[in-house]
């Protein structure tokens, strides 16, 4: 059984796990929160959680800190195999789509010690819709064991047998295959068409002079 802190109230619950596996509590563990203060999100963004409609947790854990590369797609693949939610997709990298609305999102940081990484790995899920924002809800509860026991178990996997084994059935949830999308990149903003994933969980995108793979940038349908 993974060992688990239970906060009421915390700014992050990233914070916490870091201040934790820092401060010497063995890895892995996973820290959760009724209440998040300053939940943090990708690309410096605010999160917005709410007491009783969300669910806020951070799993702490080590692994080689060569292996970080597709690492953020496979806790995406994690997440959603728990909520056990067919309709459920992943819009590259790792943000849970139900329909076209976020309903989930993850947030990956690590903290090099030489050969190895202290990776915490942040969820956020809105369980019901959010009442301070029109956030989407996935409309079920779930324990956040069952996250946290399959995050760990997907990057056990992952770590074995690398990226490329996860590849096909990422590539089976991804949100917009094969559609035009607008992909937005250090604020320039160009219509793709989404390919897929590489071995190693670039995204594939292609534009008018033909197929490219990109570790960075966001997929949005808006222009
Ligand atoms: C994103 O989509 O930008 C990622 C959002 C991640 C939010 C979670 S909530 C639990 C953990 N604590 C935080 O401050 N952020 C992550």
């Amino acid at each position: 059984m993974l060992r688990h802190f239970h906060f009421e109230s915390l700014d992050s619950t990233q914070d916490e796990a870091f201040r934790l596996a820092e401060g010497g509590e063995a890895t892995p563990f996973y820290v959760t929160a009724d209440e998040q203060k300053k939940g943090r999100g990708r690309m410096k963004r605010e999160w917005v959680s709410e007491r009783g409609r969300s669910l806020t947790m951070s799993c702490a854990l080590e692994m080689p800190a060569s292996k970080l590369l597709g690492l953020s797609l496979i806790t995406g693949l994690a997440v959603r195999d728990a909520l056990e939610m067919p309709k459920v997709q992943i819009k590259w990298p790792n943000d849970l789509m139900l329909d076209d609305s976020k309903v989930g999102g993850i947030l990956v940081e690590s903290r090099s010690q030489n050969s190895k990484a202290l990776v915490v790995i942040g969820v956020g899920l809105n369980l019901l819709h959010l009442q301070s924002a029109s956030y989407v809800g996935i409309n079920k509860s779930l324990h956040p064991q069952l996250i946290a026991n399959k995050i760990i178990d997907y990057i056990d996997r992952f770590i074995r047998l690398g990226f490329s084994e996860f590849r096909g059935t990422f590539e089976s949830h991804l949100w917009k295959l094969n559609d035009q999308v607008v992909f937005m990149v250090d604020g320039v903003k160009r219509a793709v068409r989404i390919r897929g994933v590489s071995d190693e969980g670039l995204l594939q995108i292609e534009d008018g002079q033909g197929l490219k793979l990109t570790d960075q940038g966001e997929i949005s349908l808006v222009s």
